[in-house]
């Protein structure tokens, strides 16, 4: 029988906790002010670094950072769920927190330090965390997994040895229709372990490593 976690709960109530909940509605076309003063359908000049690696691209100004992210640079690991800041499957780090990027305009990243799921690996190696996934059969289908992911390892950046309690809120955003939740919060809980004993590369860095792969837990 599949088991949720208490942040699920929460979440299905409409106040879950996560920090890729949804904090904004979606933004409209054009995007306005909070554009950067966009037009919409007009082009706009942005650089931004993406896992480590400084990207200038020229985006259209309606654009969310989940269709820049896909579309324009390829980086096909983060999800489209419902755009609604509802599931997460959206989620990415941007200055190491995580954003819903259904809900985030490309154009306000300018100058943004942003990490996908793609940017989690250590060059070759899965990092700890998509280790423990793969290990603890956290991923299934795998929609959920790179919004939980990045997810994760923004908690396990801040908070090194979480309690399960923490982890289902910082989750809490983030819908898994296929786990239960357990097996997520149990491989959460085992690559907090090795990052604690030091196997498996150290998380600083992380966000800042050139992407040579896709993940394979994630992408
Ligand atoms: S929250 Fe962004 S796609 Fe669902
Ligand atoms: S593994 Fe399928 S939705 Fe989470």
């Amino acid at each position: 029988m599949k088991q949720t976690p208490k942040g699920a709960r929460t979440r299905a109530a409409g106040k879950g906790t996560g920090a890729a909940r949804r904090k904004t509605a979606r933004p409209a076309a054009g995007g306005g002010a909070a554009s950067g003063g966009a037009e919409a359908g007009a082009r706009v000049r942005l650089s931004l670094t993406v896992n480590g690696e400084p990207r200038e691209v020229l985006v259209e100004g309606y654009k969310t950072l989940l269709e820049l992210l896909r579309e324009d640079l390829g980086l096909t690991g983060t999800k489209h769920g419902c755009e609604l800041g509802e599931c997460g499957a959206c989620a990415v780090l941007v200055e190491g927190e995580p954003v819903l990027s259904c809900l985030r305009l490309a154009v306000e990243c300018e100058g943004a330090r942003v990490t996908t799921v793609e940017g989690l690996a250590h060059g070759p190696d899965l990092s700890p965390l998509q280790r423990a996934f793969a290990d603890k059969g956290a991923a299934q289908c795998g929609y959920c997994t790179p919004g939980i992911l990045v997810t994760a390892q923004a908690l396990l950046d801040r908070t090194p040895r979480p309690t399960r309690e923490q982890i289902a809120a910082a989750l809490s955003g983030n819908l898994c229709r296929c786990t239960g939740y357990l097996q997520i919060i149990e491989a959460v809980e085992a690559a907090a372990g090795t990052q604690a004993q030091g196997r498996g590369g150290a998380p600083d860095g992380r966000r800042d490593a050139p992407v040579q792969r896709r993940s394979e837990a994630g992408a």
